[in-house]
């Protein structure tokens, strides 16, 4: 009896570290802060939030409940259930979106993934020693100029998720540990933060909002980026639910998660915005964010050398269990769907990835003014997956799981009463998807 006790415990804890792997990653640290600076604070912050609880908890609880049912790879998933339910097989869409934005988030991210990489070697050699911002400044923007740099440590990156992926050994990676230790320097770093004497400026910028700030287009990052962090509408938390075990309590796992990777993004923000205030940098500086900040601070601070290496060091860990994650579903579709095998299928795939992430790397410099609609092919990528597949693909999910399963098997598996089901069945059916279609409908 106990050992079956624990053989759950484990799996259940093995679960939430996984999905918490894929959650926090390059989302909360890189992308989270510079799209606050961007948007312009707390409004963002704030949007941010509800979106992540009205609207992400119950899609995250919705894609794992499908993915426990339908067993298979998403595509696959939802093109059973639909036939089990006599509903259309169009419905296998929500699956093929998630997949192409998983393949083309993937490009982008192991750019990013190539930069914390570089920046753990020049933090081990001490090159930010010292250094005042317009020295950061400069090794940054060195950095960005050069396509070969740029190619050299994206192409490592990709290596690296290539070969995690192809032993097919991602899922016995430990995840949880490297994560903690990320927060523990996240801490210090907040630490630090609080003697630049700019802290209670950046507490106010993340949290005492100018709503005259508010319009639809930081709406839709709000919510595009709710998708991105906790790694919705992409296929991802499907396949993770297809590994579960009846025992999982999806809710409470959803707060695990939830509560893990919100915590993450605001203490990014709290780490690197009194560097920001207290240097005189600008927030809307862009992707390099936290790039300047943070290697500012290690260079003038006792210990920073070690720290900084450190940092990169785990943020490179925490950007790999999220690459992995978004490796998989695409192998697995190719594994299922060609006769392709396992380590073919990743080479294939994660030289194709490879390839375009090339483009996005060039946005920086060479093909900086080869544009579409005024954005350059990363910000393309970036925009076209954020802030329409996930969305989409997400709203697909939740509709299916609302509207279309046996509703009466959901309140059982979700364990909740009458007024807990009451509740969710609102916040699915309703909240959540005109929600969604709401930010779409104001930005049209
Ligand atoms: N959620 C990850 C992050 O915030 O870094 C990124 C990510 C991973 C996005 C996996 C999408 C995904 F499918």
């Amino acid at each position: 009896m106990s050992a079956t006790t624990h053989a759950q415990w484990s799996s259940r804890m093995g679960f939430v570290l996984a999905a918490t792997g894929s959650a926090v990653g390059l989302g909360n640290i890189w992308k989270f802060p510079y799209m606050v600076g961007q948007s312009g604070g707390a409004a963002f912050v704030l949007v941010y939030l509800l979106c992540i609880a009205l609207i992400g908890v119950p899609i995250l609880v919705s894609e794992w409940m499908i993915g426990r049912r339908g067993q298979k790879n998403p595509i696959n998933t939802m093109a059973q259930l639909a036939r089990q339910h006599g509903h259309t097989r169009n419905w296998a869409l929500v699956g093929i979106v998630g997949v192409l934005a998983a393949f083309l988030i993937l490009s982008f991210y192991s750019v990013i993934g190539g930069w914390a990489l570089a920046y753990m070697r020049d933090a081990a050699t001490g090159t930010f020693s010292g250094l005042d911002k317009g020295g950061i400044g400069a090794i940054f923007d060195g950095f960005l100029a050069s396509p070969a740099e740029l190619l050299t440590w994206h192409s490592a990156f990709m290596l690296l998720t290539v070969v995690i992926v192809a032993m097919g050994v991602s899922a016995g990676l430990e995840r949880g540990s490297k994560v903690m230790m990320l927060a523990l320097i996240l801490m210090v770093m907040v630490g630090y933060g609080m003697t630049t004497g700019a802290f209670g400026q950046a507490v106010a910028y993340l949290f005492n909002p100018d709503w005259s700030k508010l319009d639809g287009s930081v709406l839709l990052a709000a919510l595009g980026h709710a998708f991105f962090t906790l790694s919705l509408g992409m296929g991802i938390m499907m396949a993770y639910g297809s590994y579960l075990g009846e025992d999982v309590n999806l809710l409470r796992a959803a707060r695990t998660v939830v509560i893990m990777d919100t915590t993450f993004a605001l203490c990014a923000g709290l780490a690197i915005f009194p560097i920001v205030f207290a240097n005189g940098l600008d927030p809307a500086s862009g992707p390099g964010l936290v790039f300047v900040t943070l290697p500012l601070a290690f260079g003038n601070m006792g210990g920073g050398l070690v720290l900084g290496s450190l940092f990169f060091l785990l943020l490179t860990f925490a950007a790999l269990t999220s690459s992995i994650s978004l490796l998989e579903p695409v192998v697995e579709l190719l594994e299922e769907r060609t006769p392709m095998n396992r380590v073919t299928a990743t080479v294939v795939a994660g030289v194709t990835i490879w390839a375009l992430g090339i483009a996005a790397l060039l946005s920086f410099n060479l093909w900086s003014e080869v544009k579409l609609a005024g954005l350059n092919i990363f910000d393309l990528l970036d925009y076209v997956t954020s802030k329409f597949m996930l969305p989409l693909a997400g709203l697909g999910a939740i509709v299916f799981a609302a509207w279309k399963l046996e509703q009466a098997s959901v309140k059982h598996e979700l364990r909740l009463g009458d007024t807990g089901f009451a509740l969710w069945t609102v916040l699915a059916r309703y909240v959540a998807p005109l929600g969604v279609l709401y930010v779409f409908w104001n930005n049209i």
